[in-house]
């Protein structure tokens, strides 16, 4: 029978990678959308927390009192499925949703705000920037202390995915919170680079210094520091293992397509390291199977040259493997070994 395309996930690397942010943070939380079956690893092997963006995704977990539910445009009935549900830890980026809480508020809750911070290197346009702004979460702090139901409150933010220059997050949080003494939790969202062939490795010791200066900082004003990761987590333990079925000239067409394996390359403009390849000599292109001029892995790899019939594998391949189904594609099979 003929091999198709799948993701294969070693379990023991995604412990690996999630030990690696446990031992820099008070609590992490796994941003659940990145991967769903690395989340299930998650919940199985470690006491993490999750964030999670819909009911749907809180339902394929089992244990809703370690999710953190990120309000988007909710209403009184989803909030109600919630409180039903035991979720007591929410986000929330603007007023409205907030009000819709505060109204529809049960039992005791923890609740963290998110803040928008100044992104240097976030065009307008492309991204939306959430959450409140840091003179509104100052307004907002006090008030919210004196709610009985809000029993641990924080501030949150997220910068950007694959983020390798913006880390002083100290010092911003310096300018913009007041009360630090009113706060529990100080949630610094995901954004931990992977390995990929079109971003600079070795910049992960710098980071990791940044957040546990902040941590320290933090946990000496009796605050605790969440993380949010997901590509960090999910990336580099899983492979994207496929199938080359043509070969002309230097392009390499394989068996599935970057809409159904890997919207993340021209989503977050990522490329993938192919396992085996070179840093010179013959140059391929690797094409997916489908008639899109962008349906493209990636543009000029060096390789020995490969057979129709024989694999080419892309590592750190983990993230954000949502898929379309563009062209009729089937999602790919995805297996787990340990
Ligand atoms: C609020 C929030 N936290 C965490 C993450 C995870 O980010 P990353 O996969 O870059 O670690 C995201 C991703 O979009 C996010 O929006």
């Amino acid at each position: 029978m003929m091999s198709k395309a799948r993701f294969i996930i070693s379990k023991k690397k995604v412990i690996e990678q999630y030990k690696k942010v446990q031992d820099i943070s008070d609590i992490v939380s796994y941003s659940y959308k990145t991967n769903y079956d690395v989340g299930k690893i998650l919940e199985k092997e470690t006491n993490c927390d999750f964030c999670v963006h819909s009911i749907e995704s809180l339902n394929q977990l089992k244990y809703p009192k370690r999710c953190w539910f990120f309000a988007q445009a909710w209403n009184k009935k989803e909030i109600e499925i919630l409180f039903k549900k035991g979720v007591s830890k929410f986000v929330v980026d603007n007023i409205n949703d907030l009000n819709m809480l505060l109204e529809n508020i049960q039992g005791n809750i923890s609740l963290l705000l998110r803040m928008r911070l100044k992104e240097h290197t976030v065009h307008t346009g492309k991204h939306f920037v959430y959450g409140f702004y840091s003179e509104e979460i100052n307004k907002l702090i006090p008030k919210l202390k004196q709610n009985k139901n809000i029993k641990e409150l924080g501030i949150h933010f997220h910068r950007k995915t694959q983020n390798v220059s913006e880390w002083s997050l100290k010092e911003e949080l310096e300018d913009s919170i007041k009360h630090f003494d009113k706060i529990d939790f100080v949630d610094i969202g995901g954004g931990l680079p992977a390995v990929y062939k079109n971003y600079r490795v070795g910049i992960l010791q710098g980071i990791f210094s940044k957040i546990i200066e902040l941590k320290k900082w933090l946990n000496s004003q009796n605050i605790k520091m969440i993380i949010e990761p997901g590509r960090f987590i999910a990336a580099s333990p899983v492979i994207l293992e496929t199938n080359i079925v043509n070969i002309y000239k230097n392009n390499i067409v394989i068996d599935c397509s970057v809409f159904n394996a890997a919207m993340d390359t021209f989503v977050a403009h990522i490329r993938l390291k192919i396992k085996n390849e070179r840093e010179k000599g013959e140059a391929f292109t690797i094409k997916g199977c489908t008639p899109d001029s962008m349906d493209i892995f990636r543009y000029r790899a060096y390789l020995d040259r490969p057979d129709i019939g024989d694999k080419l594998v892309f590592l750190n391949a983990g993230a954000y493997t949502y898929s379309s189904d563009f062209c009729n594609l089937q999602k790919l099979d995805v297996i787990i070994v340990n």
